[in-house]
């Protein structure tokens, strides 16, 4: 009987470590680099430095990523961060841009307000 106890005690301490271990690993950690793959291989793919925007340029989270709730962006700094591509899609639907557009409004409209960054050489993006 009361080996039994130990042994369910045992199990229910190992299963609970295992269910924490999971949790730390199902969350999203941010990309230093990645590749924004090409939409449909028409043009090169664009390597995107994430570390070097949020830690270098320090740009907001919230300026790329975004969940709108009642017309407001309602993200915040460790929530879930899904791909443009699960929202943007490839047309455009109300004021959700079609996903190149997409792209390109966010990237190109803060580099050309910046002065700083690719905007004009479509190369200087385009080029994995
Ligand atoms: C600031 C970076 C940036 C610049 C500059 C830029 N683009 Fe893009 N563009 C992107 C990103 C990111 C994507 C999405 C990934 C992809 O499809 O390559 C994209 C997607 C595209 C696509 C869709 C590709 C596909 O296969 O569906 C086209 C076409 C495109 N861009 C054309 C251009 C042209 C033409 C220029 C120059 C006038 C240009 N882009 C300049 C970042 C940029
Ligand atoms: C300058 C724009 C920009 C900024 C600033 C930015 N991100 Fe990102 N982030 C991106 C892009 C673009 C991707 C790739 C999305 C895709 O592939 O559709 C990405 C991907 C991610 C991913 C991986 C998502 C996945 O499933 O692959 C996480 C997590 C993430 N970002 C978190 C953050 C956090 C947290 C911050 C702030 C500290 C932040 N990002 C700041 C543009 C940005
Ligand atoms: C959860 C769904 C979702 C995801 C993921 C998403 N978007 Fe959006 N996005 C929207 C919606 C909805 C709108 C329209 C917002 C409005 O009503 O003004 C929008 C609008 C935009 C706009 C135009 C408004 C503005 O902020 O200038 C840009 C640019 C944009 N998204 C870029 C991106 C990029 C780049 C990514 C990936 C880093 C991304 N979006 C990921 C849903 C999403
Ligand atoms: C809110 C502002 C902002 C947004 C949004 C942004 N960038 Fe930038 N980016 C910058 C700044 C600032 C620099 C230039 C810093 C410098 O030259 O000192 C830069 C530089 C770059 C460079 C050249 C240097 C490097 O780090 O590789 C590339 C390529 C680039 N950005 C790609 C992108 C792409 C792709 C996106 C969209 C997914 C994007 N950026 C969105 C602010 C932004």
């Amino acid at each position: 009987m009361k080996k039994s106890v130990i042994a369910f005690l045992t199990i229910m301490v190992f299963v609970a470590g295992m269910l924490m271990f999971n949790m730390a690993m199902a969350q999203q950690t941010q990309p230093d680099k990645t590749n924004i793959n090409s939409i449909q291989k028409t043009k090169p793919g664009v390597p995107f430095d994430h570390k070097k925007h949020t830690t270098d340029y320090k740009v907001k989270c919230d300026k790329c990523h975004h969940v709108y709730k009642d017309g407001k962006n309602v993200y915040k700094e460790g929530d879930p961060v899904q791909k443009c591509g699960a929202c943007h899609t490839d047309k455009m639907e109300g004021k959700k841009l079609k996903l190149q557009n997409a792209y390109h409004k966010n990237c190109k409209d803060c580099h050309k307000e910046a002065n700083k960054g690719p905007f004009q050489k479509c190369e200087d993006c385009h080029k994995q």
